[in-house]
């Protein structure tokens, strides 16, 4: 069965863990595409070819969730050569068999228009930015909660303003504000839209 479900939005909005949950529930793959773009931006060198020639090694490092990695993935993702590298594969993984959960930007855009379920999670700034700092441990983290708004506002900026596959939601997305859901009722809402979508197959 091809069946994709396209989960985008801005940085910290809860993308990720409805994704997983989403995956789980309808044992569907899951790929977190911020991780490729990610993985480019800590690379170094000429970013082109670090996304031609991505790894599963470079996937694996485990200084990919930083703060500065965040805002590397950002600067790299406006790069068309470097989107243009790391289409293939995500489109390939959108389209595999069994189902598949793909989460980030231009999933629904530019990736795989043709999603049969389409959500667009979003939250505000600062509530995004309270969850990612304590993610970094709170009052314990090296960040104040304004560095952190002031990193997500300038990533957001960013992935909007680009010119190509801006962050934006699709004409057919579903809009998931979780600013004031917990986890498990925003997860809920993401599975129900999707049982309801494959109970029409
Ligand atoms: O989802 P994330 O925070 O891991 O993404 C990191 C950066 O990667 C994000 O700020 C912009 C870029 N990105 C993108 O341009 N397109 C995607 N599909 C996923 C991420």
């Amino acid at each position: 069965m091809i069946f994709t479900v396209a989960i985008d939005g801005p940085a910290a909005a809860g993308k990720g863990t409805i994704s997983r949950a989403v995956a789980e529930a309808f044992g569907f793959a899951h790929l977190d595409t911020g991780a490729l773009y990610r993985a480019v931006g800590v690379k170094g060198g000429d970013p082109v070819l670090a996304a031609q020639t991505l790894s599963p090694a470079d996937l694996a490092r485990d200084d990919l969730r930083t703060l500065e990695a965040g805002q590397a993935a950002s600067r790299v993702a406006v790069i068309p050569e470097v989107r243009a590298a790391l289409l293939a594969f995500q489109r390939r993984f959108a389209r595999r068999d069994g189902g598949a959960v793909l989460d980030g930007r231009d999933i629904g855009t530019v990736i795989c228009p043709e999603a049969e379920v389409k959500l667009f999670v979003t939250a505000s700034a600062l509530v995004r930015a309270r969850r990612r700092w304590l993610e970094l441990g709170g009052d314990a983290a090296e960040r104040s909660l304004e560095d952190v708004l002031a990193e997500v506002q300038e990533r957001d900026a960013r992935d909007m303003n680009r010119t190509d596959a801006p962050l934006k939601p699709a004409a057919d997305a579903l809009m998931l504000d979780t600013s004031e859901l917990t986890v498990e009722a925003a997860t809920a809402r993401a599975v129900a839209q999707v049982q309801a979508r494959l109970a029409q197959m």
